[in-house]
């Protein structure tokens, strides 16, 4: 199927608040910038892509175990790290509009004035000298604001599980390969706002450090890339619109030995979606180096080193803009338009939607209440016998629910319902007491994109 039209962010920041997915922040406020906050269906979509993730890095293996580290960590972390000395970026302000920006992205931003201008673009721009500004938010602990109680809200997840390394190998016993896997709030000032959730100052991160024996990183190195980018086709974003690039050395952070960025063709253009880093023993060397607890591996016989550590990184924020924008489509259906996201089944925020074809309908609703009962305590489904049925199923065909279950006249006759496909439409019968079964069963199928042409 061919894509009628671009998909534009506008699009997708339109429904997602139409529909309840993402709201901007503090909006009776008059909102706050690159801050969002998620309506229900949102909550459902993370807690999907959540679950998807944990299933794959820790789930479905034997050598990575979870952690959950603090948020404000010791202030000695991100000096270790390198956080405090080199985590900024280049910034210019303007003493006219009183804006601030990215140095290296001036030709994308907009300046304070109406009409927006390009910073510099006219004579009464003044712009100051680029000045380093650290993307980390600051606060302080305990009751008083006094020397010592500065401390930093993380800006990367990863930190909790390098600190924690000593522990893990000791009480989950393990051997380099190993990993430390980790989702949960980061959190960065980042100056270039825009793009919806592309670049946000609170995202969620789902990271993993992979620990392994120096000598075998590349290997681990290649073996993530590949691993992670089937994870994106497995859950149906299309061939076409990812891609892998490698960093060049002066594009790599402070302690990566490698990077890769796995890129989505997002309506910005090609974009950051995850990374995937060989780190080396940078991380574990420098706390090493600040805490003097040693963290290395040592094995029964003797054998001593420290691993390398391979990170593939991502939020979910980005994975959320990249499989609405490749799920969004518009298309006509007889005389009527209809606008539909073709989420992967186990992405969509609802399952199935339980609809009586006749809302007033008495035998109607009670069997398709008691369907919708038995179902909602395994999956998540929704109930709906409001309106018009094509109205209901245009509804759930926004939300991306893939399958629908009418209860109709001949349901009261011999009990089976119709089952609607959101993205052929095709409608089949079946039992309603295999109803159950049957989602169980389609959710395992492989799926593709049907935008795939
Ligand atoms: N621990 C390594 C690390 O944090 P990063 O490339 O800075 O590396 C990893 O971030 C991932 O986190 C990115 O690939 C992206 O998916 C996500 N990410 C980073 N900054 C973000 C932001 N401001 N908003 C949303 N997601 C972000």
């Amino acid at each position: 199927m061919a894509e009628l039209e671009p998909v534009t962010m506008d699009k997708i920041v339109s429904l997602s608040r139409r529909r309840g997915f993402v709201f901007p922040s503090s909006e009776i406020y008059g909102g706050m910038g690159s801050t969002y906050d998620y309506g229900h269906y949102g909550v459902l979509m993370k807690n999907n892509i959540r679950a998807r993730w944990f299933e794959a890095m820790v789930r479905n293996r034997d050598d990575i175990v979870a952690i959950d580290s603090a948020v404000i960590l010791h202030p000695k972390v991100w000096e270790a790290s390198g956080h405090v000395g080199g985590f900024s970026d280049p910034l210019i302000d303007c003493r006219t509009c009183k804006l601030r920006f990215r140095a290296d992205k001036l030709e994308d931003s907009h300046c304070g004035r109406k009409p927006s201008k390009r910073p510099g673009e006219t004579p009464e721009c003044d712009l100051t000298e680029p000045r380093q500004f650290n993307l980390m938010f600051e606060t302080t602990v305990g009751a008083l604001q006094e020397e010592g109680s500065r401390a930093f809200l993380r800006p990367e997840t990863a930190q909790g599980i390098f600190i924690n390394f000593k522990n893990v190998l000791q009480i989950a016993r393990r051997k380099p390969p190993f990993g430390i896997a980790q989702t949960g709030k980061s959190f960065r000032n980042e100056i270039t706002p825009g793009n919806f959730l592309f670049r946000v100052r609170e995202f969620e991160q789902m990271e993993m450090e992979f620990f392994v024996p120096p000598d075998e990183a590349d290997k681990w190195y290649r073996y993530w890339i590949d691993e992670r980018l089937n994870w994106y086709r497995r859950y149906g974003l299309r061939d076409s619109k990812l891609r892998v690039r490698e960093h060049g050395p002066e594009e790599r952070s402070h302690y990566s030995q490698g990077t890769s960025d796995i890129e989505y063709d997002y309506p910005i253009g090609w974009g950051e979606l995850e990374g995937i880093a060989n780190r080396g023993d940078f991380d574990l060397t420098q706390h090493t180096e600040h805490s003097t607890t040693k963290l290395e591996y040592v094995g029964q016989d003797g054998e001593r080193y420290v691993p390398y550590v391979i990170e593939p990184a991502v939020s979910i924020e980005r994975i959320m803009v990249a499989m609405l924008v490749d799920a969004y489509d518009e298309e006509v259906v007889g005389d009527r338009e209809r606008t539909v996201l073709r989420l992967h089944p186990q992405i969509a925020p609802v399952t199935a939607a339980v609809l009586p074809l006749i809302g007033k309908n008495d035998e109607m609703v009670g069997k398709a209440r008691g369907l919708y009962e038995d179902l909602r305590r395994r999956h998540s489904v929704e109930y709906d016998d409001g309106g018009a049925i094509g109205r209901r199923y245009r509804r759930q065909d926004e939300i991306g629910t893939p399958w629908a279950f009418t209860v109709d006249e001949q349901t009261l006759e011999d009990d089976t319902v119709t089952v609607r496909d959101r993205d052929s439409l095709a409608q089949e019968r079946l039992p309603i007491e295999d109803v159950r079964e049957w989602i169980d069963a389609a959710l395992e199928r492989d799926w593709k994109s049907p935008k795939e042409s």
